[in-house]
């Protein structure tokens, strides 16, 4: 296949581009009063409005194109049939593997997956119940109060990101904390509030050799050590999460104890798996089997929805158009709702670890934009802070809005305020002010021309600013797990149209490879080996303060 820039849809794309470059959104709601039911769609239990975006009927058709030329839909059915889609690393991708809810065999390698998936998810249910049943007990006959999740990236956002969003169906049996970073304060604030006697540490890594998690792991089996006096008791305070049994007994975890996924998994896909029994302790069995279901609900629409009916498809193509065609630089995510606080940053790994790369999957390199950069924060928080420059900055930044309709805080006033911030915000994007219209406004109060002028200036809003708006009826743990499914359904459908392999992230290993040789040098281990002057100056100074 051709470098996708240089195909026929995508000249194209670009040809049409420059034709409608000076058409504008609110030339285009005037003159279409379809636009909002043309341009939009619903799927499992999420309305998307994309009618804010500057595209018309014909860009649509353009975009499609481009993903029929770039096989979509093939690859698609390949990533849904176990075929080993991560090349770079010989995997099958099959995170919908994991909530597949129907009884259809799901095989990699000719073996049907599924009795795996059922028995691990089974052994979840069993151990989440006795710990909320107060029949887990510690070293002292106590049950337990609170859970730790010890892991990073995949191992730690996905978990920590959907425990926060479901606050309001977490148990008030359990607390749990999440535990990330290597810097020790993280840790230690933790632990001083716990009770070593109640406390149940969940190590989740994949491989289990992670030097963040591993090194936090083994900190608190210490503090518990320490606490406790009572070594031979760490097995009924520490579960293990990975894909590697050895390591985790190497750990002295009992391997009874650990709860498998596979190689098939990719790290930030990976809450859907037995990494996810952080969130299952937290709201209970049931409420994480629904988190599973609207994932499902989503995975489905996906499978079967037509390319110009299919949401994550939309939302893919959309973005490719506001980055590869109309200039945009970044692209914020923009919840309004406290409960997603941790969802930008969640997003930030699944996007940029999937499709922040240049190299092709042919080996070559791209000479289009690919992975954009993912900001943001919660509205309305983020209005006080910088949506200044998204109005009127010199950046083109495209916004996702997501909000539920539903108040769920008993505070029907703050909703109301909330959703009205949140449709102002997209429509103050796309309509802005017209520096006639500051002059009108500022005209009561400056009678001097020149000041008039001079302010109305500052007063102009440019608008046409694209936005995509996302409502659930009910933020809930199916309308959860289909959101999460929509985004990590529209960055696979951007890395195959990118010609890249999402599901590998080698950008990250070179930078723990150093930190492995320098801590050794740190310790005094291995002599300094010569690196650039800035790294021995730094070293230098740091190792000065040791002394
Ligand atoms: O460093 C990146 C990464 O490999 C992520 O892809 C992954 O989610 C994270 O580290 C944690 O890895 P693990 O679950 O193996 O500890």
């Amino acid at each position: 296949m051709t470098v996708v820039s240089a195909s026929r849809p995508w000249l194209a794309l670009e040809q049409h581009c420059a034709q409608i470059r000076d058409l504008d959104l609110r030339t285009m709601f005037a003159e279409d009063p379809y636009r909002y039911p043309d341009l939009t769609v619903e799927a499992a239990g999420i309305f998307l409005d994309y009618s804010k975006n500057r595209l018309n009927a014909a860009t649509l058709t353009s975009l499609v194109e481009l993903a029929k030329y770039c096989e979509v839909e093939a690859w698609k059915q390949r990533m849904f049939s176990g075929d080993k889609i991560n090349t770079t690393e010989n995997r099958a991708v099959l995170h919908t593997a994991l909530r597949n809810r129907s009884q259809k065999p799901v095989r990699v390698d000719g073996r049907d997956v599924m009795p795996d998936v059922r028995r691990v998810l089974a052994k979840m249910s069993r151990f989440v119940d006795s710990v909320h049943a107060g029949k887990w007990v510690g070293c002292t006959g106590k049950p337990m109060t609170d859970v730790v999740n010890i892991g990073i990236g995949g191992s730690d956002l996905g978990p920590y990101m959907v425990a926060e969003a479901l606050t309001d169906f977490r148990l008030p049996s359990i607390e749990c904390h999440f535990v990330s970073n290597i810097d020790g304060a993280h840790l230690a604030q933790t632990l001083r509030k716990l009770d070593p006697q109640t406390t149940l540490f969940v190590i989740a890594s994949k491989t289990f050799t992670t030097l963040e998690t591993m090194t936090n792991a083994r900190s608190a089996r210490q503090w518990f050590v320490d606490k406790t006096g009572m070594q031979d008791q760490v097995a009924k305070h520490f579960v293990a999460v990975s894909t590697n049994q050895t390591e985790v007994a190497e750990f002295g975890i009992d391997t009874a104890n650990m709860f498998e996924f596979w190689d098939w998994v990719g790290g930030r896909y990976s809450l859907w798996s037995a990494i996810g029994v952080s969130i299952a302790l937290c709201i209970g069995m049931p409420r994480f089997n629904e988190l599973l279901s609207g994932a499902y609900a989503m995975d489905e629409h996906f499978r079967s929805a037509p390319l110009d009916q299919n949401m994550p498809v939309i939302m893919a193509l959309i973005g490719i158009w506001n980055s590869n065609f109309i200039g945009a630089d970044s692209y914020a995510v923009l919840p309004y709702d406290q409960r997603l606080h941790r969802f930008p940053a969640y997003l930030q790994q699944c996007d940029m670890e999937s499709n922040g790369k240049t190299v092709q999957r042919d080996g070559g390199t791209a000479k289009h934009k690919t992975g954009p950069i993912l900001w943001g924060e919660p509205g309305t928080n983020g209005q006080h802070a910088f949506y200044q420059l998204i109005h009127q900055g010199s950046h083109l930044v495209p916004v996702d809005f997501v909000v539920a309709l539903q108040d769920d805080a008993g505070l029907q006033h703050h909703h109301k305020l909330l959703v009205a911030n949140c449709f102002a915000q997209a429509e103050a994007l796309m309509l802005g002010k017209s520096t006639e219209k500051a002059k009108q406004e500022l005209a009561a109060g400056i009678s001097k021309e020149d000041e008039l002028n001079l302010l109305a200036r500052h007063k102009t809003f440019p608008g046409n600013k694209p936005s995509n708006m996302l409502l659930l009826d009910r933020l809930n743990p199916e309308t959860l797990g289909a959101l999460i499914a929509l985004y990590e359904h529209k960055i696979f459908v951007q890395g195959i149209i990118w010609g890249i392999n999402s599901f590998d992230q080698w950008g990250v290993e070179l930078g723990k490879q150093l930190a492995t040789e320098l801590i050794r040098e740190i310790d005094g281990e291995i002599k300094p080996s010569a690196h650039d002057s800035s790294t021995n100056g730094l070293l230098r100074r740091y190792k000065e303060q040791l002394e």
